[in-house]
């Protein structure tokens, strides 16, 4: 059995890790991985959105199985390429990755299917934007249409900051063709959360709920990150809400998706705002989340070879899918200056006395091997990951692995999972 993996950070590392510990001992390739990956994988030099590269090394080696970790192979039709070559795949087509990938297709959906989410306008020229941010009230936020890297939501506190977001993605384009529409949005409190399931068209399949932590510094601090940690199962996502989840969100959409001629197969994350026992969705992706893989697959009881396997051919309904009653932490190791500028080429210490540590994996997100040396080769560097009984015993071990492990300029948080500890 041939599975490739797509993608290159901590994300494909959990995903790879996880594959390897399947009963069927697959080959395992990942392009383009790390070379953390590449401990457990053949490494492919292809790009992630090499789609073209990636089908025909798929049909030429007849891949059994290709797992797709970013959004963007998605967008770009990776599934329907390989589906055509009666290549399995997991992920969303095309049209169903517009989820993730079109911010005003995903609100027309949950629109149509009753979701709850925000009130939002959908604008297609500045004067319909500028109009529609001078008639809500503020806070409120500015989203670019398509793909922009993380960056497309921009919370605007008047309206003169709206003004400036709308211009900055209308007029002067800062991110390209993704800002030719915009949502205006009203401006959601409360506390986020991710609910991620697996989903083969019909049958929805629930995985952890999780946290992640966006912001680079302790008590969510300074700038937004890609996430610099994350825990499963979280807290705040009760049983009554987890039910709300399904019979609000997944369901209606996974159905709605299914009505309209694209359903949805692969991973659906829907982004929930939570406040007062009540959730509503801030937005949708059609993969895993990074870090948010690296604590709930971890938390999968069972084999993750099988489940995607199944998840691929349309009958997750004959597996039951079952967690491990235990609690994960994920700690995210960056380089200094990350968000911004950081160096890259840095030496790392202290991975294998950091791996010793009960309970702890290790995910690669941004390294490189040199010789015996370990080199910092990203922003996000390191996911270092604990699985324990409670959170508290989580965190400490997260805590003590990443401890051991230093280079010049490293950065984590050290509240990850804090929340869930008080919680607990
Ligand atoms: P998005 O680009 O939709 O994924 O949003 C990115 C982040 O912006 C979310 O994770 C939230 O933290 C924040 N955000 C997006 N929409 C809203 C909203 N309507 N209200 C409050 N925060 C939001
Ligand atoms: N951790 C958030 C994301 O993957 O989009």
């Amino acid at each position: 059995m041939k599975v490739l993996v797509v993608g290159a950070g901590g994300r494909e590392h959990a995903l790879v890790a996880q594959l390897a510990q399947s009963a069927a001992a697959p080959e395992l390739y990942c392009a383009p991985g790390n070379d953390g990956i590449g401990l457990q994988a053949r490494l492919l030099p292809i790009a992630a959105e090499d789609v073209a590269t990636l089908y025909d090394f798929a049909r030429r080696e007849s891949i059994d199985l290709t797992v797709v970790g970013p959004e963007a192979p998605l967008t770009l039709g990776i599934v329907d390429a390989f589906q055509s070559a009666g290549l399995r795949i997991v992920g969303p087509s095309r049209a169903a990755a517009a989820l993730e990938g079109s911010k005003v297709f995903a609100k027309q959906v949950m629109r149509r299917c009753g979701v709850p989410t925000a009130e939002a306008h959908l604008c297609a020229t500045p004067g319909e934007a500028r109009q529609a941010a001078a008639r809500m009230r503020a806070p409120l936020v500015v989203k670019a249409d398509g793909l922009a890297a993380g960056k497309g939501a921009i919370i605007c506190q008047d309206r003169r900051q709206a003004e400036e977001a709308i211009r900055r993605m209308m007029e002067e384009r800062e991110f390209g063709a993704a800002g030719e529409r915009l949502l205006v949005e009203e401006f959601l409190e409360g506390e986020e959360a991710s609910f991620i399931a697996l989903v083969d068209g019909e049958t929805i399949a629930p995985l952890a709920p999780s946290q992640d932590h966006k912001p680079i510094g302790d008590g969510d601090r300074g700038p937004n990150t890609g996430g610099m940690g994350a825990y499963a199962p979280a807290p705040i996502v009760t049983r009554a809400l987890a039910e709300a989840a399904m019979r609000q969100v997944m369901q209606p959409v996974v159905r709605g998706m299914a009505a309209a001629g694209s359903p949805f197969r692969g991973i659906l994350y829907a982004g929930l705002m939570i406040k007062e026992g009540a959730l509503r969705v801030l937005e949708f992706n059609v993969r895993f989340g990074d870090p948010e893989a690296q604590v709930i697959l971890p938390l999968l009881d069972g084999d993750l070879l099988e489940v995607l396997m199944a998840t691929a051919e349309g009958r997750l309904h004959t597996l039951p899918l079952k967690q491990r009653a235990a609690s994960a932490v994920c700690v995210v190791m960056a380089s200094g200056g990350y968000p911004g500028a950081y160096e890259k080429g840095r030496a790392i210490s202290g991975l294998d006395e950091a791996g010793k540590v009960e309970g702890v994996t290790i995910y690669h997100a941004g390294t490189r091997r040199q010789g015996a040396a370990w080199l910092t080769n990203g922003g996000r560097v390191l996911g270092v990951t604990a699985v324990a009984p409670t959170f508290a015993e989580a965190r400490r071990r997260a805590y003590a692995a990443a401890h051991c492990i230093s280079w010049e300029g490293a950065q984590y948080r050290t509240d990850i999972g804090a929340k869930a500890e008080r919680a607990g």
